[in-house]
């Protein structure tokens, strides 16, 4: 998979993504990722890229034409159109489930706003969706853009170790994940549950799942409704006597 992300600051995306576990993926070429500085496009003789609003008010508006520029030059080393996303604050709140479907997904752009906010025509003219990673505002979507980066890639095979490092793993499946520990078996006075010290694999396969539904219900409940059920899993709910 290729992403390539447009912004005014690389170094803050480079920073993360050069790093740890995203940055091992581009070493090994599980993941190719570029960050380009729209800057670099910009034709004004200033190097501006942004100018005052039409109509009056606050702050700074992106200009068109080094964004357009710098996505146009993406076409001189690939053929189709990539699907671009604008991390915007208006966007759709990202989740798990869209971090799947765009790890599905050849070629992506995350093209990152500042200042007051970028002239729609361009934005009408090259993106695809636009993606909030949440109901606050940040200064710039290079956060946004490096988040995404980040749930994205680890999805891609051969940059997490092992698959089973996200099937169980918060999210998922539609459930947190349940609790877990490793040794000292007992720690101020508090001991591992003796299942995980059994050795044996089924009853702990079942406490981790009733562990997760119960860590979901006491944590966010609303999560169930979407939650992929076992017919276990109802029994479980029912034992207990939760309902919604
Ligand atoms: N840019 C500014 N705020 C943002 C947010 N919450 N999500 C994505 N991009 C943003």
């Amino acid at each position: 998979m290729r992403i390539d992300i447009l912004t005014l600051f690389p170094d803050m995306c480079e920073a993360v993504l050069g790093d740890s576990i995203i940055g091992r993926a581009r070493v090994s070429g599980a993941v190719e990722i570029h960050c380009h500085n729209i800057r670099d496009y910009t034709t004004d003789k200033h190097g501006r890229v942004d100018d005052a609003p039409y109509g009056g008010g606050m702050g700074m508006i992106m200009s068109v034409q080094p964004i357009y520029d710098c996505y146009r030059a993406l076409f001189d080393d690939c053929s189709e159109k990539p699907h671009v996303i604008y991390m915007s604050p208006k966007g759709k709140t990202f989740d798990q489930k869209k971090a799947i479907e765009l790890s599905g997904r050849e070629h992506i752009v995350l093209l990152c706003g500042h200042y007051e906010g970028i002239d729609q025509r361009v934005l009408d003219e090259i993106v695809d969706e636009e993606i909030s990673i949440g109901d606050y505002v940040l200064t710039g979507g290079e956060m946004a853009a490096v988040v995404v980066t980040d749930a994205v890639c680890r999805m891609l095979p051969g940059v997490l170790s092992d698959e089973i490092c996200f099937t169980e793993e918060s999210h998922f499946s539609g459930l947190l994940e349940y609790p877990q520990y490793t040794r000292p078996a007992e720690w101020h006075g508090k001991k591992v549950p003796d299942v995980l010290l059994s050795g044996h694999h089924k009853n702990i396969e079942k406490w981790r799942r009733e562990q997760a539904l119960l860590t979901t219900i006491e944590k966010r409940p609303e999560m169930l409704k979407n939650a992929e059920l076992t017919k276990a899993d109802k029994k479980f709910l029912e034992s207990i006597e939760y309902s919604e």
